[in-house]
């Protein structure tokens, strides 16, 4: 089955049931200034999960393209990215944990042939006077029973979603509540030392990966705490890539039938295999995807907003594909990267043919931004050829102080991993005191946008300023 054939089993299944399909909402969304893109099914939902009247009706369905911000850091691992698809059913005050628990297991047994065995599921331990989830609980026991299986449900703290994370992150009139999430197993992999065992929440290494959450959207946070809303809603959010992984029963998301053809054009330009260059090549597929995505709702690779994440991805794409090298740059030194584009537009064809109609705008907006991109490195590498004395070759390493590093990083908004691919070294220490002075600074004007999140990624939640995103992570480059 592929990666279409789970959205129209999905979407089939849940109007079936009565819901009615709506449209996949902007990326980039329209009028409204708390956030930089669309990063969950939900978000466009608010006001009617808030009691206002949906035009469709109570019971809605639909497969919404998302980016999430704040996993650009997490990229190259087995099973994040930050462009995907989430398939999503609601409630509006209609049904509410019976139903959605039986439909949520047939969904993934039934229609998907997910075997039983392999899944796992997590509910709420509890807030305050929220007492741990014993209804959901209670369900998927029956659920359990049913199938002659032993039960295999655990309760933890961080099962509670809202655009804002846990309740105390939560806003004034911000919406969430429980959630019950659904794990499959991976037989492949082995647990690392990070890992719980067999507690599918506290696992890290992949072997159990989060493939669908139901979350109980019951409560809004006001002034006072944690009050009910007017109606109970069901939000269900399903990973595409994650289901297409348990589908396909293959832990790397990235050599699914979805992607892999994405890393063969990719090993092919550069000349090098996939096994020995996985996180590269998976920083590569995943960041030219989303790059794809952004440049096609128009946004230009700038310093701020949704331009500065775009030009995040690309450059961070570049770096990538400079380090694989070989026949992945051309003759004039450029990255190869329209086959990988090509492929990209391929795979996605079925589902978002607009990439392909606009493929030569996008291509270029992503061209251009690699030449700006080697004027800024050969800029800095003059900048500080100058200030050293060093001539017109840079020969080696060269020793530089954190001040000059400090100084690419402002002025050429480079950070500390792109410094030392140039070729120079400085005090890391010495730099992150810098980054932290400077985010003080930067934190007190920043404006606060959602990031949101599946469960399991959400942890930070509300994301401040851009620049914050990079200091974060150039903070994090330094110390290792
Ligand atoms: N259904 C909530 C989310 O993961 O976005």
């Amino acid at each position: 089955m592929t990666a279409q054939g789970i959205i129209l089993r999905y979407i089939s299944f849940f109007e079936a049931r009565g819901h009615k399909r709506i449209p996949n909402s902007p990326l980039v969304p329209e009028n409204d200034p708390t956030t930089l893109f669309t990063s969950a099914g939900m978000q466009p939902l608010v006001p009617y999960l808030l009691g206002e009247h949906h035009p469709e009706g109570k019971k809605l369905t639909n497969v919404q393209n998302c980016f999430r911000a704040q996993d650009i850091d997490e990229i190259g691992d087995n099973h994040h990215n930050t462009f995907f698809r989430m398939l999503g059913n609601w409630s509006l005050g209609d049904y509410f944990k019976k139903e959605e628990i039986p439909w949520l297991w047939e969904f993934l047994t039934e229609e998907l042939k997910l075997p039983k065995d392999k899944l796992y599921i997590t509910i709420f331990s509890g807030y305050k006077d929220i007492g741990y989830d014993k209804e959901a609980q209670d369900l998927w026991k029956k659920v359990f029973e049913k199938e002659n299986l032993e039960p295999k449900i655990f309760v933890d703290e961080t099962n509670w979603w809202s655009r804002s994370g846990p309740p105390d992150n939560m806003p004034a009139g911000e919406p969430g509540g429980p959630d019950t999430e659904v794990y499959f197993r991976f037989d492949d992999l082995e647990h690392n030392s990070n890992c719980g065992g067999d507690d599918p929440a506290k696992c890290k290494c992949g072997k159990f990966l989060e493939i669908a959450n139901s979350v109980f959207i019951q409560y809004k946070k006001t002034d006072s705490g944690i009050e009910e809303l007017s109606q109970k809603n069901v939000d269900f959010g399903g990973g595409l890539e994650r289901l297409l992984a348990a589908v396909e029963n293959n832990s790397d998301i990235f050599q699914t039938s979805l992607f892999a053809p994405i890393i063969k054009s990719i090993e092919e330009v550069s000349n090098k295999e996939y096994s020995a260059n996985q996180e590269s090549m998976r920083i590569i597929a995943d960041h030219f995807t989303a790059a794809t995505f952004i440049a096609n709702a128009k946004i230009k690779p700038s310093n701020k907003e949704q331009g500065y994440i775009l030009r995040r991805l690309i450059r961070r794409g570049l770096d990538n594909s400079y380090k694989l090298g070989g026949a992945h740059s051309t003759s004039s030194g450029q990255a190869n990267i329209e086959p990988v584009l090509q492929a990209i537009a391929n795979q996605y064809d079925q589902t978002d043919p607009e990439i392909k109609q606009n493929f030569v705008e996008i291509k270029n907006t992503i061209i251009e931004e690699e030449q700006g991109y080697k004027g800024t490195l050969n800029e800095a590498k003059k900048l500080i050829a100058k200030r050293y004395k060093l001539g017109d070759e840079l020969k080696g390493v060269t020793e530089i102080t954190a001040d000059d590093a400090f100084l690419l990083y402002t002025t050429h908004g480079l950070s500390p991993t792109q410094i030392r691919s140039l070729g120079f070294t400085f005090d890391g220490l010495d730099f992150a005191d810098k980054m932290e002075e400077h985010q003080k600074v930067s934190r007190a004007g920043a404006g606060k946008k959602f990031a949101g999140g599946l469960a399991d990624t959400s942890e930070a939640t509300i994301m401040g300023h851009t620049a914050t995103h990079l200091m974060h992570q150039a903070i994090r480059d330094i110390l290792g």
